[in-house]
């Protein structure tokens, strides 16, 4: 072989190999840093680049995760679990239906006001996404999943939060935030934000998504539901 085309050769080779490298680098397609609240519905194409994993919880219930999601929730859960704490998943992706009879079922048992401060318009949830997950707790062998109850270990909740980051969670609705996400404080959803330098970094700075985005406060603005 000629010089030069020896040199062509391992070029193409070098372009190859870096070429699988990204390849192989590149995550999912998905954008886990997006916004879906009371003013930003999901995207209309969400489900193009959307990969899930369906497992059953506990309780029984299939609960869909966007696939890189899941494994960070895994690797969560497991860290947990060396400190006594167990966790499982009680909602994940729900779809407009599922997040519907989600809102009626709040209504009737709790009213209109604390369901809009707890429960996304169908539509308007970022649950649509797959990368909002829900957590509930097992205390001494005991499923702890009702909200009324579960607010009543912040302790727990605590150990949890402060896990979160490492594995790309951040806590989405934080206590006195509530005029900027729209949503009351809820220590058991946690959303996956791609990364632990981006979790981390919203963390540390104490702020919600909107925040880090820059995007407008929400407020107690609920969209009408036609939209
Ligand atoms: N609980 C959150 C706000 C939802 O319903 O998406
Ligand atoms: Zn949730």
């Amino acid at each position: 072989m000629k010089h030069s085309k020896k040199i062509t050769a391992l070029a193409l080779a070098a372009f190859f190999v870096l070429f699988l490298f990204a390849c192989g680098n590149q995550k999912t397609g998905v954008d886990y840093l997006v916004l879906v609240n009371k003013e930003n519905k999901l995207p209309d194409d969400w489900e193009t680049n959307l990969e899930t994993v369906t497992v059953k919880n506990s309780l029984g219930d299939d609960v869909e995760v966007e696939k890189a999601a899941y494994d960070a929730y895994l690797g969560l859960k497991e860290a947990l679990l060396k400190e006594d704490v167990h966790v499982d998943l009680d909602s994940a992706r729900r779809s407009v239906a599922e997040q519907q009879r989600i809102w009626d079922d709040f209504t009737k048992e709790y009213g209109e006001d604390y369901t809009k401060r707890y429960v996304a318009v169908p539509g308007y949830s970022e649950h649509h996404t797959g990368l909002a997950l829900d957590l509930y707790l097992n205390i001494d062998g005991e499923d702890v999943y009702l909200n009324e109850d579960m607010v009543e270990y912040p302790e727990i909740w605590e150990k949890i939060h402060e896990k979160l980051a490492e594995y790309g969670f951040i806590l989405r609705y934080l206590e006195g935030k509530e005029s900027i996400t729209g949503y009351g404080y809820e220590p058991w959803h946690i959303r996956y934000v791609g990364s632990a330098e981006i979790a981390k970094e919203i963390t540390d700075k104490g702020i919600t998504l909107e925040e880090h985005l820059g995007r407008l406060p929400v407020g107690d603005v609920t969209p009408p539901k036609d939209e």
